[in-house]
């Protein structure tokens, strides 16, 4: 098939080399000329484990192509999907400027019939609005070009983003046409071939389902996140108690790790919209309202252990920071926990070596740009020269098993504080680390 997808940001490009993968000619559009001068170079603007090779593999074997245009992208196009950013708004809302911004384009540019697929996470009710912006556009221009309207959100994860997008739990479909859904049934035949795994609905519970999902999973974190300082304060250890209750298999061991909380480009967001979703519709959402305000809190728990062992003022102080990412294999800050723990203890007083294998860049010019006090090492290692402790904040591989005795020896002090989940036995007191984690009170507080 000939598809467009508009927007080529984490899902966009992974959306559109994927599909180009199976053999379909895919054009990939964005707005910012400098991602797309770039991927014509095959320049991956993101780290997204394997995405590079298959980029680079479907440019060389033409079908994928980049461009700026979206005109380039309509000629041919049967299906296009607007994969743009729906970023928080002010009041937590998601901002629809740019779907909608991309529903006025395709209605004043589109030449023929078209299949338009939303996979931006949107609120209920977004498909009525691309199809009315659309319309109009063509109203507009006397135009009586037909085309179908789809929900498809993504359920991808930043880090195993191609295995999740070729190997689907799901493929949620919201349509209202038998037309849309027969063409989309077939464009993901090759991805669903050993078991249909694709759900149909109509549109407004497409849009629904991604935004439970997502709140779904937050829940299940924050649950955890306030199990484990209730365990703290008991004396019980979170990582017992969750190997006890994951066990239950009507609660199952996924997503009840604790940690400094959830972060990212998607849980903040999407329950933020939810609760806004639900208040605007007259709803008091008091569940998803807590697991927000838990997570807020939970961002600070490590630094809060911090301030407790060193004193609310850390002039003079220096901290080794192993982890900036909001998890492991991607280079995504965005509402990563190290970023509200590190402002914390700059605020304070204290400097920061921080290192990371894929966040640097991103930490450097945004995230944390212009933050005085902290500086970047080339390696985890060379953060520790002198630091009164060290903290780690994302669970990359590499900071599983480091050499404890080249820590030790280069650290002012044997002090850990562990804000990562899933890591909860590294026995660092039996190896002479005074070690604060998450969920089990330290021995030495
Ligand atoms: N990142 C994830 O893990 C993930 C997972 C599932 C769903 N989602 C959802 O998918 C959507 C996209 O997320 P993302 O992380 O890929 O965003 P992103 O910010 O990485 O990328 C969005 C891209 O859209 C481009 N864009 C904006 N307006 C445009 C326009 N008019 N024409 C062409 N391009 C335009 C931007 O330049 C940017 O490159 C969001 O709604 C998000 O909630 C994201």
């Amino acid at each position: 098939m000939n598809i467009t997808v508009i927007g080529t940001g984490y899902v966009g490009l992974v959306t559109g080399t994927c599909f180009s993968e199976m053999g379909n000619t895919v054009t990939c559009i964005d707005i910012d000329e400098n991602k797309i001068e770039n991927l014509k170079k095959g320049i991956i603007p993101i780290y997204e484990p394997g995405l590079e090779a298959m980029v680079l593999k479907n440019v060389k074997n033409k079908s994928l192509f980049f461009s700026t245009e979206l005109k380039d992208g309509l000629t041919k196009a049967e299906i296009v999907f607007i994969a743009v950013g729906t970023p928080m708004g002010d009041d937590g809302s998601a901002d629809l400027q740019y779907v909608l911004a991309v529903a006025e384009q395709l209605g004043s540019e589109m030449e023929k019939s078209l299949i338009v697929v939303d996979k931006s996470t949107v609120p209920i009710g977004t498909g009525d609005k691309v199809k009315a912006v659309i319309q109009e556009e063509l109203d507009k221009r006397g135009s009586n070009i037909d085309f179908h309207i789809v929900s498809n959100p993504e359920f991808l994860k930043e880090g195993a983003a191609l295995q999740d997008f070729m190997k689907p739990d799901r493929v949620v479909i919201g349509a209202e046409s038998k037309e849309a859904f027969d063409v989309m049934k077939d464009l993901y035949a090759p991805f669903t071939h050993n078991h249909d795994r694709m759900i149909t609905m109509d549109i407004r519970s497409a849009e629904m389902t991604k935004y439970v999902a997502n709140a779904m999973l937050a829940t299940k974190i924050s649950f955890m996140n306030e199990v484990a300082n209730i365990c703290e304060l008991v004396g019980a250890d979170v990582n017992q108690v969750r190997i006890g209750i994951g066990s239950d298999s009507r609660i199952g061991y996924s997503f009840i790790y604790p940690g400094s909380g959830y972060g990212g480009s998607c849980f903040p967001k999407d329950v933020k919209a939810l609760k806004r979703i639900a208040e605007e519709n007259g709803y008091q959402p008091s569940l998803i309202t807590s697991v927000e305000e838990v997570n807020d809190r939970q961002k600070l728990v490590i630094s809060n252990k911090v301030i407790k062992r060193f004193g609310e003022n850390l002039s003079g102080k220096i901290f080794a920071i192993w982890g900036l990412a909001f998890k492991p294999e991607t280079d995504d800050m965005r509402e990563a926990p190290a970023i509200y723990i590190i402002k914390d203890l700059v605020k304070r007083g204290a400097k920061i070596k921080a290192y990371d294998p894929k966040a640097m860049v991103e930490a450097k010019d945004y995230y944390l740009k212009g933050l005085e006090g902290i500086t970047y090492f080339n390696s985890k290692y060379e953060t520790l020269q002198n630091v009164d402790a060290m903290l780690m904040l994302t669970e990359w591989k590499e900071f599983r098993s480091p050499d404890f005795g080249e820590l030790k020896s280069q650290m002012k002090n044997a002090i850990i504080f562990d804000g990562r989940n899933q890591y909860g036995n590294l026995n660092l007191e039996e190896k002479g680390f005074e070690y604060y984690q998450i969920g089990k009170k330290s021995i030495y507080s």
